[in-house]
């Protein structure tokens, strides 16, 4: 996957909450393209493997749970600095601490269940993008 690319997904709260077209009206308007796009839902297994990187922190039980409850929307987007400009657009992890205007800030409630997932760097973008999509689901 090229470097402009990063990996989202829009978490089960979003989706359980209608959030879906407004979240993804805002990632256009931004000036991402959208490039995979898919409504799914990850098994405990997909979830534990995701985020393996916190499976030592106390809140990896929830977040597992929480991100397993319900669809998610999973889309690969491409920018100029994707990476970095999205991350600017979703906002702090926590939504009462993200900026105004930003994704987390307008539609999540709390920071287990903040909306949305944006990928911190292009490698994990890459291999983010690879857990979700097949090669003929990019474009
Ligand atoms: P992290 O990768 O630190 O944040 P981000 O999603 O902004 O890259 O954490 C991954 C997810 O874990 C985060 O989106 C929500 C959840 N989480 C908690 O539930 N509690 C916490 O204290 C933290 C840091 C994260």
């Amino acid at each position: 996957m090229a470097t402009n690319r990063t990996f989202t997904m829009l978490k089960p709260d979003a989706v359980e909450n209608g959030h879906i077209g407004a979240i993804l009206e805002k990632i256009n308007a931004s000036g991402f393209r959208i490039v995979a796009l898919k409504l799914t839902q990850m098994t405990i297994a997909d979830a534990q493997e995701f985020y393996a990187i916190h499976k030592e922190r106390p809140f990896f039980g929830e977040l597992v749970e929480f991100m397993t409850r319900g669809p998610i929307v999973a889309a690969i987007l491409e920018k100029e600095n994707a990476v970095e400009d999205f991350r600017t657009l979703i906002g702090a992890t926590n939504p009462a601490e993200a900026a105004e205007g930003t994704i987390r800030k307008l539609f999540a409630k709390s920071i287990g269940e903040n909306a949305v997932h944006g990928s911190d760097s292009d490698e994990n973008a890459a291999i983010e993008g690879a857990f979700h999509f097949s090669g003929r689901e990019m474009f």
